[in-house]
């Protein structure tokens, strides 16, 4: 129970990643709270409060700490994890469908970010970034573009927000949730996906184990750095 008597919020906490997030720092003690877009939690899970929010809105987000800080306090950890994907040539990407994946994802991220800067007096922001945020991928330059952009987000926040609030970024490779389910990414790229060493679709608690450990006391001296949890997809 190292994260006794924090708070956390998990943003896109209702599913997949997110909510293996919120269910494992719930797990190791956090009191957590977790807001999504339009897909509710499908059953219910350990979380103290799961609250629709949209984290492209200014307001949205706002109010979600207004309401964390009313009922929970103010966040001693906070995931960016809300993220959305487009699969599209470029020559066919409306400006539209950029527009909305660096809203979700990348402003998304900041705007949250920065109401954690504006209201934690210490803790910690872990950042959920991509492989393809480093790598780049045919058909996903919106997707990739956002993710290499909260990849150095992270690096700046990391280094203005030090020493107080500890920033750190992990970039999964593929992991099996609805959004690699095979509706709704292509064969092609499902199959790039698999080739890794590891050759094979991550859990999503495998990366809830890295943001757990990240958010935690044995990573005091961690700032600024981003994580692979790829099957090997990214070497650095
Ligand atoms: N699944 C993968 O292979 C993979 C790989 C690398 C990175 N990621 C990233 O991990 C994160 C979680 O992905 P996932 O696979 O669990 O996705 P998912 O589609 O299963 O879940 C997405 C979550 O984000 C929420 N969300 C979407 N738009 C939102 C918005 N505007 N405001 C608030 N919440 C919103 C949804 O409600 C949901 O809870 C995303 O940022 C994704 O880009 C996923």
């Amino acid at each position: 129970m190292t994260l006794q008597g924090k708070v956390a919020l998990v943003t896109g906490g209702s599913r997949g990643i997110g909510r293996a997030i919120a269910e494992a720092l719930s797990a190791a003690g956090a009191s957590v709270a977790t807001c999504h877009a339009d897909d509710p939690p499908a059953v219910p899970f350990p979380v103290a409060l799961a609250l629709p929010a949209d984290v492209s809105s200014e307001v949205d987000v706002v109010c979600l700490f207004d309401r964390i800080e009313a009922e929970l306090g103010t966040p001693d950890i906070v995931v960016n994890n809300a993220g959305i994907l487009h699969e599209a040539p470029l020559a066919e990407t409306s400006v539209t469908d950029f527009d909305r994946v660096i809203a979700v994802n990348l402003r998304g991220s900041f705007l949250v970010a920065r109401e954690a800067a504006r209201r934690m007096e210490s803790g910690r922001i872990i950042n959920i970034a991509s492989d393809l945020g480093l790598l780049g991928r045919e058909n996903m330059a919106a997707y990739g573009a956002s993710k290499g952009g909260i990849i150095a987000l992270t690096r700046s926040m990391a280094r203005e927000l030090a020493p107080k609030i500890l920033v750190n970024a992990i970039a999964p490779g593929p992991i099996d949730t609805d959004m690699t389910s095979p509706g709704a990414m292509s064969p092609e790229a499902l199959a790039k996906d698999l080739d890794t060493p590891l050759a094979r679709f991550g859990r999503p608690g495998e990366v809830a184990a890295l943001a757990t450990f990240l958010a935690g006391p044995d990573a005091s001296f961690i700032t600024g750095q981003c994580y692979g949890v790829n099957g090997g997809s990214v070497m650095t």
